[in-house]
């Protein structure tokens, strides 16, 4: 099946994070949908109210948040009766790698549990929810070699404990559509950049230790590869799949921008130099650059085949990574509270748990 005109009341997890707040932005002012969002968000370290507090008074009326976790059966059940929602698009989960490797627990809980409560919930509220869209990584596809790419007929082969985890939660949705028939799509897609991203991925963290003049720590030898995807043109390919998405099946989704991390890292550098000037004493930012050691696992290279969404929704990446990292680099240049919060308390208390030291 298929329609937006049926999406009336959208339950859209951890809308409070980074690709969920920026789709939240987007759904509320797409053409077509004229439904409510109800952002349900345990509000983790990575979860941000202030990334939606304009769309909360602006959009009132269409706009609820609800502060729940997702393996609590009781609290999403009340959402799903008490809002009549009738359509889910999950991105509530663990999302970093480096946190995955240092602590994995709270991965296979929310990651895996809590996808399979709301699986379960929906599985009984089936005459009501039309669509099930579960927002998923390439990561599940393991690592590529120096060419290929990643299609939705790859065999997962995942490496970390965060990937892993997804990966286990990819199969849980297909099964409850295989099984049940749950109304149910999948979305993998590539590294995501742009506003409102938490500063321990590697964009954002660059953007910041290079305006602060601190180290850019660059992992192993820089040479993995990425498949940076605008976070805006992801939004825009997750409401096409919402709407006309195969239920059952799966949509690669990705920039076509395959980059080494240290090119990534020089062009954020030359960035911020041409914007906000060169350090003090005029030294150029890309002399900040540090090798350090390499991550356990570390994935060589991700690129997505995303033929398949383009051939059959016409969808298409609008943003080339130059104009988007351009977009992203002014963006946070220009919203110096919504970093200063986030980089205060709780980012820093982590730290000092994991590493006793809060730099
Ligand atoms: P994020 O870490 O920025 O945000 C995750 C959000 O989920 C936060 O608001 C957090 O509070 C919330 N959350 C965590 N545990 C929860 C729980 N138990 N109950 C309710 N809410 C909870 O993540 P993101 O980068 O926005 O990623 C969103 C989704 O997209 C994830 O499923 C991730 O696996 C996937 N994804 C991300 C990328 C990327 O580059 N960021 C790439 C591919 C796929
Ligand atoms: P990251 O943003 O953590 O995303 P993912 O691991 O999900 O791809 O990292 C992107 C790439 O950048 C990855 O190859 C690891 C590398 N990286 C660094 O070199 N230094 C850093 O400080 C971080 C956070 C990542």
């Amino acid at each position: 099946m298929s329609g937006n005109a049926d999406i009336n009341n959208l339950l859209v997890t951890g809308g409070a994070g980074f690709i969920g707040a920026n789709a939240i932005r987007h759904l509320l002012a797409a053409p077509g949908f004229k439904g409510r969002i109800v952002n349900l968000d345990k509000l983790t370290y990575a979860g941000n109210p202030l990334s939606l507090a304009d769309i909360a008074s602006k959009h009132s009326k269409r706009y609820v948040f609800v502060k729940a976790d997702i393996c609590s059966r009781k609290a999403v059940a009340d959402v799903l009766d008490k809002h009549r929602i009738d359509a889910v698009c999950h991105f509530a989960a663990e999302s970093h790698v480096d946190r995955s490797i240092a602590r994995p627990s709270d991965f296979v809980r929310t990651n895996i549990v809590g996808t399979y409560n709301l699986l379960e919930l929906c599985r009984e509220r089936m005459d009501r929810i039309h669509v099930f869209h579960h927002v998923s990584t390439d990561e599940v596809f393991g690592s590529l070699g120096s060419s290929g790419y990643f299609t939705e007929e790859t065999p997962y082969k995942p490496n970390s404990p965060y990937s892993a985890s997804k990966a286990s939660s990819d199969h849980l949705v297909r099964a409850y559509h295989a099984t049940y028939g749950l109304p149910v799509t999948i979305s993998n897609c590539s590294n995501n950049y742009g506003p409102y991203q938490f500063p321990e991925k590697l964009i954002p963290l660059m953007i910041l230790n290079a305006l602060e003049g601190k180290p850019l720590p660059v992992y192993g030898d820089g040479r993995n590869v990425r498949d940076w995807l605008y976070v805006r043109d992801h939004c825009a390919a997750i409401w096409t799949i919402l709407r006309r998405g195969r239920r059952g099946e799966t949509y690669n989704i990705g920039g076509r921008n395959e980059m080494q991390n240290i090119h990534v890292v020089r062009l954020i550098c030359d960035l911020i130099d041409e914007m906000a000037g060169r350090l003090a004493g005029g030294s150029p930012r890309t002399e900040l650059i540090t090798f350090v050691k390499d991550r356990p696992g570390h994935d060589k290279r991700y690129a997505i085949d995303c033929s398949k969404i383009e051939r059959e929704l016409g969808w298409r990446p609008k943003e080339s990574f130059e104009t988007g990292i351009r977009k992203t680099v002014r963006w946070y240049l220009e919203n110096r509270e919504w970093v200063d919060n986030i980089r205060s308390g709780k980012y820093k208390a982590w730290i000092r748990s994991q590493y006793g030291t809060a730099s």
